[in-house]
C-alpha cells in the first residue's frame, strides 16, 4: 500500500520524532503472503506533527528531510509498533476482574450484574474509568471498543476520561430490558432508546470519541428493544455509529437464544432480523458459529472480537481463527481482552492464548499474524484501518513501545533468537505484563514506565493540538 506524503505544516506544532526498530502492518497476512503485509525498519524514524504521523521510514532516509526536528525519543532493544486495539472489553468489570467463574450465565448473575449496579453513582464510575485507562495505557492499548453499563453516568465517566487522554475510543450505554436484575434493567424499551440517542448526540465524533449502540446480548433485550435499537442503528449508519454485542460465546447461551427466538434459524439471524447486522456491527467471541453465520458476518463486513483469555477463563467455546479467516469468506477479526471475563488488559498476553487456541485447530499463529491481529486487524474489525492501527503518514500517532528486555531472563533469552519476529514470538509467549514501556496517544507520551509521573493527560503537554476529522 502506498501512502500519500504529509507535508510539514509551518503553522503546526513542533515536530516530534520516535526512533528505533519500527514494525507496522499494511495488509491481512491471513489472505496475502506474510512478506507483503508489513514494513519493518531496523533503525527507523516516525515523524509526528499535531498528533498525526507525517512520515516514517529508515532513519537515514527520513531524518535529513526534517532539519527542524529536534525532539526525538530514541529506543534501543524495543519495538515501536502501532498502539494495540482492544476490540471488546468491559471497563465496568474492572472491580471484579479475577472473580471465580463457573458458567458464563452464573458468573454474570453472581458477580457481573451486582458490580454493574454500582455505576449509577457517577463518582464510582469516575474512579473505575480512571483506573481502567491507566491499565489500558500501561499495556500499550490506545483504542478500545468498550461496554459501559445501562447507566448514562457510566458512559459519561468513560468518555470524559478518554477526552482527558485524547484517546480514540468507542463506547455507549448498554441496553437490557429483560432477564437481568431490576437494579440494572432499563425501565422501558422506548426510554432506553431515547437515552441512547441523547448520549449518541452528545459523544459521537466529539473529538476522538465514537458511539456504539450496545444491546448486551439477545437474551437480555426484548424483541421490542432490539427492534428499536435496529431502527436507531440504521438511522445513524451513515455517520459511522457502531453496534456492539456478544455472539455465540457459549453453548448454554446459544440454547437460551434458540428458546427465546424460535423463529430464527441461528443466533446471528436474530440480530439480522432486527437490522443489527451491518459493517459497523462488532460481535464479541463467535466461538460456536455455524457456516451460514460466518457467511453473514463476512457478507456484511462485520467485525469479530477474538477474546481467548476470557474464553479459557469462563470455559466457553473455542474460537477457530482459521475458520473465521477462511480464504473464500475471510471475516474482519481483532483481539479483545473481554475484561472482566478476561483476566488481563494486555493484548500481547491474549496473543499468547490465541496461539494456543489456534494450535487446538492444528496450526499455530505466527508472530506476523498475531501482531497483525493486535493492531491493524483490530482497526479493520472496527473499520478504522485508515486512521489507527498502522504507522504511516496521515495516521493518528497512537504508538506502543515493546521492550525486548522487560526482565533479565528475557534479555538473556533474546540472545538466542535472531529475527524480529522470532523475538516478538518469544515476547508474546513469555506473556510478561510489563513489556510495554511507553505509549503515545495522538503524539503525546501519555504513559512512560520510566517517568516519575507515569501517566499524563493530553492537557499536561504544552503543544497538544489535534483535529480529529
Ligand atoms: N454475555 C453477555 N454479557 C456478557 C459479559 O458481560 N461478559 C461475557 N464474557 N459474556 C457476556
Ligand atoms: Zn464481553
Amino acid at each position: 500500500m502506498e501512502y500519500a506524503q504529509f507535508p510539514v505544516d509551518p503553522q503546526g506544532s513542533a515536530l516530534k520524532g520516535i526512533r528505533g526498530m519500527i514494525l507496522t502492518f499494511k495488509a491481512d497476512p491471513f489472505v496475502r503472503d506474510e512478506s507483503e503485509c508489513y514494513d519493518y525498519y531496523e533503525d527507523g524514524l516516525v515523524v509526528i506533527q499535531d498528533g498525526r504521523i507525517i512520515n516514517v521510514g529508515n532513519y537515514s532516509d527520513v531524518a535529513s528531510d526534517y532539519p527542524a526536528l529536534k525532539d526525538i525519543d530514541v529506543y534501543s532493544d524495543a519495538v515501536i509498533m502501532p498502539g494495540f486495539i482492544d476490540s471488546h472489553v468491559h471497563y465496568v468489570q474492572s472491580p471484579m476482574i479475577g472473580s471465580y467463574g463457573d458458567t458464563l450465565l452464573s458468573w454474570l448473575n453472581q458477580y457481573t450484574f451486582p458490580t454493574e449496579a454500582k455505576f449509577k453513582d457517577k463518582d464510582f464510575a469516575d474512579e473505575v474509568a480512571h483506573e481502567f485507562f491507566k491499565q489500558l495505557l500501561d499495556q500499550g492499548t490506545t483504542t478500545a471498543n468498550v461496554f459501559s453499563t445501562s447507566f448514562p453516568e457510566s458512559v459519561d465517566a468513560f468518555f470524559e476520561e478518554s477526552e482527558r487522554y485524547n484517546t480514540r475510543m468507542i463506547s455507549g450505554k448498554v441496553l437490557m430490558d429483560r432477564n437481568v436484575p431490576d437494579s440494572i434493567k432499563d425501565k422501558s424499551a422506548e426510554e432506553s432508546i431515547i437515552e441512547t440517542e441523547k448520549l449518541l448526540k452528545k459523544w459521537h465524533h466529539r473529538g476522538r470519541q465514537l458511539y456504539a449502540i450496545i444491546p448486551r446480548f439477545a437474551p437480555t433485550s426484548t424483541p421490542e428493544q432490539l427492534q428499536l435499537a435496529g431502527e436507531l442503528f440504521q438511522r445513524y449508519s451513515d455517520q459511522g455509529v457502531y453496534m456492539h454485542t456478544h455472539l455465540d460465546e457459549a453453548q448454554g447461551e446459544i440454547d437460551w437464544v434458540t428458546q427465546l427466538f424460535p423463529d430464527q434459524p441461528n443466533y446471528t439471524d436474530v440480530y439480522k432480523h432486527f437490522n443489527l447486522v451491518a459493517p459497523h456491527s462488532i460481535f464479541a467471541h463467535c466461538c460456536i458459529v455455524q457456516e451460514d453465520e460466518w457467511k453473514t458476518l463476512h457478507d456484511n463486513q462485520c467485525g469479530v472480537a477474538h477474546c481467548p483469555c476470557s474464553n479459557f477463563f469462563l470455559g466457553d467455546g473455542v474460537f477457530n481463527v482459521w475458520n473465521a479467516k477462511k480464504i473464500d469468506r475471510p471475516c474482519r477479526v481483532g483481539m479483545g481482552t473481554d475484561v472482566g471475563g478476561g483476566t488481563t488488559y494486555s493484548i500481547p498476553v491474549n496473543l499468547n492464548e490465541a496461539y494456543k487456541v489456534s494450535m487446538l485447530a492444528q496450526k499455530g499463529l505466527t508472530a506476523v499474524k498475531a501482531f497483525y491481529l493486535a493492531t491493524r486487524g483490530g482497526a479493520e474489525a472496527l473499520h478504522l484501518e485508515n486512521s489507527v492501527g498502522s504507522i504511516a503518514p496521515g495516521y493518528e500517532a497512537d504508538i506502543a513501545v515493546l521492550s525486548l528486555h522487560p526482565n533479565e531472563f528475557a534479555k538473556w533469552r533474546m540472545k538466542f533468537s535472531d529475527t524480529i519476529f522470532d523475538k516478538l514470538f518469544v515476547l508474546m509467549t513469555l506473556g510478561l505484563n510489563n513489556m510495554n514501556i511507553a505509549t503515545y496517544v495522538a503524539g503525546n507520551k501519555v504513559f512512560d514506565r520510566s517517568r516519575e509521573k507515569m501517566h499524563m493527560y493530553a492537557s499536561e503537554f504544552p503543544e497538544t493540538k489535534y483535529s480529529a476529522d
